[in-house]
Order: C-alpha cells, then sequence, then structure tokens
C-alpha cells in the first residue's frame, strides 16, 4: 500500500489555492495509486507549536532529567517523524508568505529534521535518512518568482528536503495570483499543465 502524506500550510481555509491545486494532485496521485492510504495534516487549521525550549530539552537532556512536558514534546516530534518516514509520497500545499514558507511549515520542519531520526552527523558531515520518498509541493504565489532572487519558498524547501535525503522534489507553482486576472488564471492554467504531467 502507498501511504500520501498531505500536509496543508495557508492560513485560510476559503479561497486557498495551495489547498484547492494540492488536493487536485492527490486526486491525480490517487489515479494511478489505487491502494493509497492518505494522511491529512493540516498545519494551517491546527499549527504545530514553534521549537522551544521545552521540545530542546526532550532531545537534549537525557531521560532522566527530562520533565513531562519535555518528554510530551519529544514524543510529539517522534510522531511526526514516523508519519513522514512511513509516508511513500509526500504532498506540501506551501502559501507564500513574505517571500518564504508559512511559519507553520517551519514549524513541520523544524519538527521533523531530527539529528539520529532524518539526518545523521558524520565525519564527512550530515547525512539525510529520510530519501527513500518523493515530495511534491504546490506553491501559491501573487507574484512570479520562479527563478528569481527574491523566492525564499522553493529554494529553501529544496535545501531543507535535501538536507534529510529527500532530493527528489517536484513543485507545481500557481503563480501570478495578484497581478490581474490574466496573469492569476496564466498562473492555474500553467499549475494545471503541471499536474498533468504528473505520472
Ligand atoms: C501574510 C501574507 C503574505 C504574503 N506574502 C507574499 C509574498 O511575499 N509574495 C507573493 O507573491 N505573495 C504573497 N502573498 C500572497 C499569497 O502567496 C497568495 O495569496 C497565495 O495564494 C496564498 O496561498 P493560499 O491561496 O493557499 O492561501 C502573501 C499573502 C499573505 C496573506
Amino acid at each position: 500500500m502507498t501511504q500520501i502524506l498531505v500536509l496543508h500550510t495557508s492560513a485560510r481555509r476559503d479561497g486557498s489555492l495551495s489547498r484547492e491545486y494540492t488536493e487536485r494532485l492527490v486526486e491525480r496521485l490517487r489515479a494511478s495509486h489505487a491502494d493509497a492510504k492518505v494522511v491529512v495534516r493540516d498545519l494551517g487549521a491546527e499549527p504545530l507549536p514553534h521549537l522551544d525550549e521545552t521540545l530542546l530539552g526532550g532531545w537534549m537532556k537525557p531521560a532522566e532529567q527530562q520533565n513531562e512536558a519535555e518528554r510530551a514534546a519529544a514524543a510529539r516530534a517522534a510522531g511526526l517523524v514516523d508519519e513522514l518516514l512511513t509516508s511513500d509520497i509526500v504532498v506540501i500545499g506551501s502559501a507564500m508568505y513574505n517571500f518564504g514558507i508559512t511559519s507553520t511549515l517551519k514549524a513541520w520542519l523544524d519538527h521533523v529534521l531530527q539529528a539520529g531520526r532524518t539526518f545523521k552527523y558524520t565525519e564527512n558531515g550530515p547525512v539525510g535518512l529520510a530519501g527513500d520518498r518523493k515530495v511534491y509541493v504546490v506553491t501559491a504565489r501573487g507574484g512570479r518568482y520562479q527563478g528569481s532572487p527574491l523566492d525564499h519558498q522553493a529554494p529553501y524547501l529544496k535545501t531543507a528536503l535535501g538536507f534529510i535525503g529527500i532530493d527528489d522534489v517536484e513543485f507545481v507553482h500557481v503563480e501570478g495570483q495578484a497581478m490581474g486576472e490574466g496573469e492569476a488564471a496564466k498562473g492555474r492554467a500553467e499549475a494545471e499543465e503541471s499536474i498533468a504531467q504528473v505520472a
């Protein structure tokens, strides 16, 4: 069975293009993975806490020195890593906020980029341990950013996912949504075309 993990990260539910096109992409994937189990994590509606002293305590302190909150925070992070590592495909709906990813997606990354679970340190530098899966990222943006130095969303996600070994990352961009009707329609048509090409 194929497990597809879907992450929604937009703060809005009504009118969210990253959600809409993520769902379209998931439908497309379902067509080629009839046995797929889809697990949805709505980080926009139910945000994870920021990485704080409690979670760091859960990771860094020896078990006998951890308090209850630190143990609970570490267990929450471990559960998120398990969810990632049991998924064959991950689809991330990524709204662009202020040139980058939403803080809700950053909080998820802060939980799952975990030494000993998704990467390890070696004499030759860090090595990713989560590589055995495919990630699709559906970005939604008011402007157009592909290839622009102002894009701190797609390059950052590539870097962060690459750090844990995930190099198979494919982007679907819903761009130009605040650039007038013509550009918005063009951006949506391009996204539909990209989704249609997903195997
Ligand atoms: C707080 C906020 C910040 C935004 N920052 C940017 C930005 O830096 N660049 C851009 O092109 N669009 C920006 N936008 C527009 C969103 O990227 C666009 O509305 C996109 O469709 C949001 O995804 P969603 O439709 O899934 O909510 C911003 C929107 C919000 C609400």
